[in-house]
This record gives C-alpha cells, structure tokens and sequence, in this order.
C-alpha cells in the first residue's frame, strides 16, 4: 500500500493506471475507520482492479461550532486497517493541500441540501460536494463507493455527479451495525456509557416505524408522534429532526408508501447522530 499526500502524484498515478485499462474503485473517508467504511472497502477491493482510499477531515464541511478540532483521528491504526482491506493507495493530504491560500471554488447542489441534514448544518453539504469533486478529480475513479448511512449526503452526491457529467459511477451500500442495532459512526466514541444507552433510540425508533407501517398504519403524522414520544423518553435526547420522507426528492410525505424513508438527527448530549431507513421496501 502506497500514502501519498501530494496531489500530483496523486492525479499522475491515477491517470497512468486509467490509461492502463485498470478500473479504479474510490472510497473517500475522514478516517477513524469502523465497519462501516471496512465494508465499503470490502465492495471496493471486489469491484475494482485498484482500490483507493482517501482520509481527509474536511473542514468545509464542519460549522464554526461543531466538532472539527475534536473529531477523531488515529492514522497510524487506519493505516494498518487499509492494509489488511488490500487497499492499494491511501491519499492522505493536509488541509493546507486541498485548500491552499487563495482557494475560492465551491459545488453547491441546491434543493436537495436544503432540508435535513443541510437545514440544521449551514454549509454542510456544500463542503462535502466540494472535497468530493476534488477528490473525483484528483482519483479519477471508475467507481465510487458511500454508505446510505449518510443517506442525504449519497442524495446529493448522486446529483452532482450527474449534473456535473461526473464520468463516475457512484454506488450505494447498506448500513452497517453494532450488533444491538446502532449504527456505526466515527462519533460513537463521543458517547459516555449511559448516553451510549440511550442512542439505541434512534434505531429503535425506526424499528417501531417499520412495525406501524407494515401492519398498514400509512398516516405519516401518527407515526411520528408515536416516535417523538419514545425518544422524549431518554432524557439525554433531543430531537433534530424526524421526517419521512420520499427517498428520491427528499420531500416530506404524508402517506407512507413504498418510497419512504425515515429519517433522523438526534442529540444525545452534545453529540449528534443520524439514521435512516426505508419503511416499507427491503432495500435498506
Ligand atoms: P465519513 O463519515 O468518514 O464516512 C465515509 C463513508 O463511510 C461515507 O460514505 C459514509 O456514508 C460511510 N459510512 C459511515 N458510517 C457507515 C455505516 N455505519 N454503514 C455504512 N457506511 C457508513 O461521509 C464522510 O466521511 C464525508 O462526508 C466524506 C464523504 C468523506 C466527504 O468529506
């Protein structure tokens, strides 16, 4: 496995393994590697012939007061975890690489990153399409892997890749779990043992989604009412947000149907975590 943290090179070897024929399979990361990305490496080492992995914590996408000094990092641990995946090249750059002095271009996807996710973090997602583009171009993947952990964020990438005529092939994949259900997330660590408790809500909560839906309760406010007060329950929750949603638009629904999709923000203290999952298809 090769680390490399200069984007020439970066770019340069990319394009020389392109013109060999070879197909490039890409997930990028900020690292502090769980399950999670391990399975999208996994998806990524069987799909392409090359196997890139990039970790970089972006800071575009954190707001003034969120968690980017805190933020996890242990490189040398995801280092030897890339290895063992059989990943082929770890682009690990600084900051100062991405965005160098007088760096002044941004991707905003509009609509979609309105609601959600980008209604409570300001910002968010115009960080994450721009490191994506940046990534894209300095990887050249065929293939690009992301999780539908972060099920907004895979929204959005799709439409900037097909807006933008992005020659990359995104896939999406499952979430990955601890076995009582959370999902696994870099930021679990920031939990103390009885927040740790009580973030099982959150998959608990879309456990109880699936069970009304599917004994055919569609009404859309019913059901969240009946998971508000669950999570109102833990006294270290807050609600974010709690929407059903239509999996494409990402508009709210009113109706359950086949392409809904719950999704959620909750803090537990002071950390912020997400879920999501489709109530009535088995696709998630
Ligand atoms: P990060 O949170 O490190 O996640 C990297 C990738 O792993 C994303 O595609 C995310 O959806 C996926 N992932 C995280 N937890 C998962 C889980 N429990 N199951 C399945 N997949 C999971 O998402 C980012 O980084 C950044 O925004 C990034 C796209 C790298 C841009 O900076």
């Amino acid at each position: 496995m090769q680390i490399i943290d200069d984007i020439q090179r970066m770019q340069k070897i990319c394009l020389d393994l392109r013109r060999e024929g070879r197909r490039i399979a890409f997930v990028p990361t900020m690292g502090y590697l769980h399950e999670g990305h391990l399975s999208l490496l996994r998806e990524g080492r069987a799909q392409g012939d090359i196997l890139v992995l990039s970790i970089f914590v972006n800071p575009t996408q954190f707001g003034a007061n969120e968690d980017l000094d805190a933020y996890p990092r242990d490189f040398e641990r995801d280092a030897s975890l890339a290895r063992e995946a059989g990943v082929d090249l770890l682009f690990y750059p600084t900051p100062a690489t991405i965005y160098p002095p007088g760096y002044a271009t941004y991707v905003n996807v509009e609509g979609l990153t309105e609601t959600l996710c980008g209604a409570s973090r300001p910002g968010h997602f115009r960080g994450v399409t721009t490191v994506v583009a940046k990534l894209f171009n300095i990887v050249q993947p065929h293939l690009a892997l992301f999780g539908q952990k972060d099920f907004q964020q895979l929204a959005v990438i799709r439409r900037m890749t097909l807006d933008l005529n992005l020659p990359v092939e995104i896939a999406g994949m499952p979430i990955v779990r601890e076995a009582d259900g959370l999902a696994m997330s870099s930021r679990n660590v920031y939990l103390s043992a009885d927040e740790r408790a009580q973030a099982l809500v959150l998959s608990r909560a879309l456990a109880a989604a699936r069970l009304l839906a599917r004994d055919g309760v569609r009404d859309v406010p019913a059901i969240l009412s009946t998971l508000r007060a669950m999570i109102a329950a833990q006294p270290a929750a807050r609600i974010d947000y709690l929407q059903i949603c239509h999996q494409l638009t990402l508009q709210e629904q009113f109706r359950v149907d086949a392409d809904s999709v719950l999704l959620l923000a909750v803090f537990i203290g002071k950390t912020r975590l997400i879920d999501n999952g489709y109530l009535l298809s088995e696709a998630n």
